[in-house]
């Protein structure tokens, strides 16, 4: 018995998706994006960048995969990454990229731009969108 106690605790704690769930709960039913970057882990979110970096470094002058480096990415203007061949979409969607349109972009990121080339199905987790732009916060200091 004292062993489950000790498991339940450690995946409660220890990080990864339990901690998420747990947080995600903590941070309440229908919390909006401002709760839940306050909940939000960078350490969960650097976790959760794995399945970005098959297309994207993330340290600065990084190189480009499939996708464009995203060092400094939270503030800075759409498709701006002069190394990297972006979509006419992209492109034409303007504008600088903040926590709550990085928040719609990677919930679903054809929805958001029809016609972009991020060929990714989206994040549906609301806890885990918000570990990621903690993170990519984080990488934009
Ligand atoms: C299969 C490859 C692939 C994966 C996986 C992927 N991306 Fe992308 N991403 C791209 C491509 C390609 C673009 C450029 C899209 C365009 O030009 O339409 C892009 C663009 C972006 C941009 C816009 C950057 C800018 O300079 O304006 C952001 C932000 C981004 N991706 C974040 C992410 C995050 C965060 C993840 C993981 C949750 C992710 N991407 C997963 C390929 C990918």
């Amino acid at each position: 018995m004292r062993w489950l106690v000790l498991t339940l605790f450690l995946t409660a704690c220890g990080g990864g998706d339990g901690d998420r769930a747990w947080r995600l709960r903590a941070a309440g039913p229908n919390a909006d994006l401002a709760t839940l970057l306050v909940h939000a882990d960078v350490d969960a979110g650097k976790r959760a960048f794995g399945q970005c970096a098959a297309c994207h470094t993330i340290g600065a002058g990084g190189q480009a995969l499939a996708g464009p480096n995203l060092h400094g990415v939270i503030g800075r203007t759409v498709a701006s990454d002069t190394r990297f061949g972006y979509t006419q979409a992209l492109i034409e969607h303007g504008g600088r990229w903040n926590a709550a349109r990085m928040d719609a972009w990677l919930a679903a990121p054809s929805r958001v731009v029809p016609g972009t080339r991020m060929a990714f199905a989206g994040v549906r987790d609301p806890m885990e969108r918000a570990d990621l732009i903690a993170y990519l916060t984080e990488e934009s200091r």
